[in-house]
């Protein structure tokens, strides 16, 4: 135990105050006496969700042509605490969403956006006494400096966030660590739309033999562009079934993605190299005739690697 620890507990040992700490900084929804919220100026402090690019709506969008703005959400740490612990929000929780412009330019930017000023604040608050809707919206300029009335109830904020958020009526499904916490806790609200599987949850699935192709035709129908249906991605999941030693989980996606993608030289390379690698060298000879087949004039890097294989399993 190191001596500060002795220290205190002989502090309250004796009936003696703690060395004293400067006052906390205030970590709920601070109203004035005519009902306006206090700017939350603190809330730098609080605990960071999640940061999304292009996601700001009505106001703070961003102009049509101009780069997309950045918005990142704090909650109270109490809060989130609360909510790791249980899947919900307490009463008084409140939330800032910072909303920033975006550059891609300056410095070693290349292809990436970095944010500049703040356009605006949005904040809400939990209060089911307060609000008759059980939630308050509120707006802040970005002094931050004066206090803000809530908005009316008919307000397109509570249509949105009461008809597609996915825990109470938070975007809980954009805040990756805790969308987690609210699928455990099962707090995720009935009718939410959903959001298509992960890298992360296809591997999970794989894992726990569900029915791959059900799993990637159902993501498909619903998310033609979802990440997990797309080659690069499902790739990158079978190797990294390999690393972890999963070689027939491994085998099965291969095989999968090349059902999938049958004119992927670089799907029937990596099915090629799997099967070699697991010794099945007829299947692995014929997986590499089919990459040969398909390989297009500027996919250099693939045709050696397929001629390599090719020429070393020749019978
Ligand atoms: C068209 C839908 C839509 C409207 C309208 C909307 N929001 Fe949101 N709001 C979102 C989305 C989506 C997020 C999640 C942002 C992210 O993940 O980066 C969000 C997040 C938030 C959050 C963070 C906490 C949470 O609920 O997840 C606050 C606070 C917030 N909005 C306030 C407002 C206020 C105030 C208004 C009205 C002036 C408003 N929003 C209008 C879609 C909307």
């Amino acid at each position: 135990m190191t001596k500060p620890a002795l220290l205190a507990i002989a502090a309250y040992g004796c009936g003696v105050a703690p060395v004293s700490h400067p006052a906390p900084a205030p970590e709920a929804a601070q109203f004035a006496a005519d009902g306006k919220l206090q700017p939350p100026a603190d809330y730098r402090h609080w605990t960071f969700l999640t940061s999304g690019l292009g996601m700001t709506y009505g106001p703070l969008a961003a102009a049509p042509g101009s780069a997309p703005n950045f918005d990142s959400v704090f909650v109270d740490p109490r809060s989130y605490d609360r909510f790791v612990a249980t899947g919900a929000w307490r009463e008084g929780a409140i939330f800032v969403v910072e909303v920033r412009a975006s550059e891609h330019t300056g410095s070693i930017v290349h292809g990436g956006n970095y944010q500049r000023d703040a356009t605006g604040f949005e904040v809400a608050v939990k209060d089911t006494q307060r609000f008759a809707k059980g939630w308050g919206y509120f707006s802040f300029d970005t002094s931050l400096a004066t206090p803000a009335a809530v908005h009316p109830p008919t307000d397109a904020c509570y249509d949105c966030h009461g008809k597609n958020a996915a825990v109470e009526n938070t975007f809980t499904q954009f805040y990756p660590t805790l969308f987690a916490v609210a699928k455990a806790k099962h707090t995720v609200r009935a009718d939410f739309v959903g959001i298509p599987p992960s890298t992360g949850d296809l591997v999970a699935a794989i894992l726990a033999h569900d029915d791959l192709t059900a799993l990637l035709e159902r993501t498909a129908a619903t998310w033609p562009e979802a990440g997990i249906v797309r080659e690069p991605a499902l790739n990158a999941v079978g190797y990294q079934l390999l690393a972890a030693h999963h070689g027939d989980e491994a085998l099965a996606l291969f095989r999968e993605i090349t059902q999938r993608f049958p004119d992927s030289a670089n799907a029937w390379d990596s099915l090629g190299e799997t099967l070699e690698a697991a010794h099945q060298l007829d299947a692995a000879r014929e997986a590499t005739q089919r990459g040969l087949a398909v390989v297009k004039p500027e996919q250099a890097a693939i045709a050696a690697s397929l001629n390599a294989r090719a020429a070393r399993l020749a019978p």
